[in-house]
């Protein structure tokens, strides 16, 4: 965001690439004069249905394809309905409407809420004797799904669009009944199986649709010191998707980069610990899984110490308050001279709830319910591991066992979703807690090395 030229009022924009150029005017039609004589040609895509825009993170998708579906809208349109769609309408909000505003505003453009209606997320938009009524919906909001319903539309455009059900998708699809209607598009791409790669963008003949593919490069304001750091922050499948942005598999080992000379018995010389965290996994019929993290002064993240109890295999089920007297005395062992090892936050896996009382019955603060967002985490874990990042003591034997044994779920991709197998996967799960808690610290040591690179 920060390479958008803020100015008082709108945004400056650097001069539109190629594929930007074609997102703007795909849908102008050509002009004629008195005589019939052309006067502009217009795009020759212009009787096409939809528009896709698939590719790599950060290259310039969504902020000339917002703008150009509002262009459209008024120019085509008057006194129609529109609908806009994101994950969620806040993540849309956000993403997307903030800046559009500015740059309709900055192009001569009013906006103004609807008056009459109880939602917050209906906009007016004018300029002179046109008007056009532009509604914010969100994929995975449930009231917008019914909202949806009963709705007409010249149009939708769909923001991030794989992140959001197909069966929203289709509503909104539905909707758009008015003459001349078009569907726009865009989002990273995902699996192969992916709803939308199978339905939209290997059908584009059908769906009489143009898709353009987007690099890192069709984005002009991104310096090339700014390409290296994405390059840099992605690895494996994502950096396939998001940065080659190829609709890939997520098949196999998910952390095939550890390796062994990540094991190690002591800290190497010189470096310190600054700070420790401790991730839970919580499991009564599965492991229930502590880890100690830390972050070093070599900027490595060191996994330190671990408890692991199997509920199942080792027969003893224990309760709650056993796990909780269990994690005070492992705080202890971890610590000094009795004292419990000095630690930042606790983060507990969400669902966890009933443990998390119980620890802070038996006194223990800080705790933290743990962002699970699965991919985000594996993401940014992969790539920790990639930049040579992380150690791991070789006492941690079962976590050292689950970074070869975590795979991706071939079931699960088939249905065109990317999950890991639920087995053996709980020190990741607490790993993973760490990491999306504290990943400001890690995408800012990854970002620090990709600029001295
Ligand atoms: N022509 C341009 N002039 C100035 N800034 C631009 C231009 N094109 C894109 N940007 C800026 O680059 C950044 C990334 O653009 P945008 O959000 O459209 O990318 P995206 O492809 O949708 O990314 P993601 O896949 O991560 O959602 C934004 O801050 C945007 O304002
Ligand atoms: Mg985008």
């Amino acid at each position: 965001m920060a390479h958008m030229a803020l100015r008082k009022k709108g945004f400056k924009f650097v001069t539109f690439s190629i594929k930007q150029k074609k997102i703007l005017t795909w849908w102008t039609k050509p002009t004629y004069d008195s005589k019939g004589n052309i006067l502009t040609k217009g795009s020759p895509h212009h009787e096409k249905d939809a528009i896709i825009a698939d590719g790599a993170v950060r290259s310039g998708k969504t902020v000339i394809m917002s703008l150009s579906f509002v262009l459209w809208a008024m120019s085509e349109y008057n006194g129609s309905n529109f609908g806009m769609a994101g994950k969620t309408i806040g993540s849309f909000k956000r993403n997307v409407w903030f800046w559009l505003k500015l740059m309709l505003i900055g192009r001569g453009y009013s906006i103004r809420k609807m008056p009459d209606l109880d939602s917050n997320h209906a906009y007016i938009i004018s300029k002179g004797d046109v008007e056009n009524y532009f509604y914010i919906f969100g994929g995975k909001d449930e009231k917008s799904q019914d909202l949806v319903q009963g709705f007409t539309a010249a149009g939708f455009f769909f923001d991030e669009v794989t992140l959001m059900p197909q069966s929203f998708v289709n509503q909104c699809v539905a909707r758009c009944s008015e003459e001349g209607s078009k569907l726009w598009f865009n989002c990273n791409p995902d699996g192969p199986f992916h709803w939308f790669k199978l339905e939209w963008i290997d059908c584009l003949k059908e769906k009489n649709a143009i898709r353009i593919h987007f690099m890192l490069e069709d984005n002009p304001s991104l310096s090339e010191k700014k390409i290296a750091q994405y390059k840099r922050s992605f690895r494996g499948i994502f950096y396939e998707r998001f940065i080659l942005g190829l609709w890939v598999i997520a098949e196999g080992v998910i952390y095939s980069m550890f390796g062994n000379h990540m094991v190690i018995d002591k800290l190497p010389p010189g470096v310190r610990i600054l700070k420790k965290w401790i991730g839970v996994d919580y499991g009564q019929s599965n492991a229930t899984v502590f880890l100690l993290i830390g972050q070093g002064s070599d900027d490595k993240l060191y996994i330190m110490d671990e408890y692991y109890h199997e509920g199942r295999s080792e027969q003893i089920q224990k309760s709650p308050s056993k796990y909780a007297k269990d994690f005070k005395k492992w705080l202890i062992e971890n610590g000094v001279d009795g004292i419990p090892v000095r630690h930042e936050y606790t983060f507990i896996d969400p669902s966890a709830k009933g443990f998390m009382l119980q620890l802070h019955e038996e006194g223990i603060r800080q705790i933290r319910q743990a962002d699970n967002e699965v991919l985000k985490g594996i993401e940014l874990v992969s790539s920790i591991i990639d930049n040579d990042m992380l150690r791991i003591f070789r006492k941690c034997k079962n976590t050292i066992k689950e970074f070869s044994a975590y795979r991706w779920d071939p079931k699960a991709q088939e249905k065109g979703e990317d999950k890991p197998i639920k087995q053996f996967d709980h020190a990741m799960d607490a790993l993973r807690y760490v990491v999306n808690g504290t990943r400001m610290t890690w995408q800012r040591i990854i970002a620090a090395m990709s600029n001295a690179a």
